[in-house]
């Protein structure tokens, strides 16, 4: 049996960056699952789907092939045998991200890929119904928040360092819309799993957060 850490919460709280310091620690493998919507949005943006089309976007959506490999630990994900990683990480594939996975055709394609990697290698996978319906039975599941302006600066510190323009309140904005949409689709809505540990980062550092999660997971790695 593999051993597996669900993470799940809402945009920008941290789970990627944790998650993937946890995954080195304890050698897991790092699956994130958002990455998997993004492709799956990429594609949609470069056919020109209008995603308000949800007939439109169904059909399209068995014509991407997403799959993942690992590179030195680093997951790529691959659209139609494309490495796509340099494209995922936009604002704008994030919005579009956070539309199509609103559909649940779209989502069981993705849950089944998600839940094939963690039968096979113990890993830690982070995104929004992980511990809800991706691994019921996770080893150990944790829910990850801060405050969206926490949230929002840490975004927008992110895009700055990049050297990307952009506009902290705007990105607040965004950051609240995504949140209302992905806790109220009707699809595996963002919530916290009942056995779930809830870890609010607002006041703590990310070495904090790491070692929080680290103590709560009673493995040798
Ligand atoms: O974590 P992220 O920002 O890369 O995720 C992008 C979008 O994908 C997010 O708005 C919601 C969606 N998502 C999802 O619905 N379920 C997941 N397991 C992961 C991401």
């Amino acid at each position: 049996m593999s051993y597996n850490i669900a993470v799940d919460g809402p945009a920008g709280a941290g789970k990627s960056t944790i998650a993937k310091e946890v995954a080195k620690r304890k050698k897991l493998i790092y699956v994130d699952t958002g990455a998997m919507y993004r492709a799956m949005a990429l594609f949609m943006v470069r056919e020109g789907v209008d995603l308000r089309n949800t007939d439109e976007v169904i059909q399209k959506c068995r014509k991407a092939d997403i799959t993942i490999r690992y590179e030195d630990n680093v997951q790529v994900v691959l659209l139609n045998g494309e490495n796509v990683n340099a494209y995922l990480r936009t604002e704008e594939v994030g919005n579009a991200a956070s539309a199509v996975s609103v559909i649940p055709e779209v989502r069981s394609k993705l849950v089944e890929l998600q839940q094939q990697l963690a039968a096979d290698s113990d890993c830690i996978m982070d995104g929004r119904d992980i511990g809800t319906c991706v691994l019921p039975k996770a080893d150990l599941k944790i829910y990850l928040t801060a405050s969206s302006e926490v949230r929002a600066k840490r975004r927008y510190d992110e895009l700055a360092a990049r050297g990307e323009r952009c506009d902290l309140k705007k990105i607040q904005e965004d950051i609240e819309e995504r949140d209302y949409r992905d806790t109220h689709r009707e699809a595996s809505p963002l919530k916290q799993a009942e056995d779930a540990v809830l870890v609010d980062s607002s006041e703590m550092t990310a070495e904090e957060v790491i070692e929080k999660i680290i103590s709560l997971c009673g493995r040798e790695g």
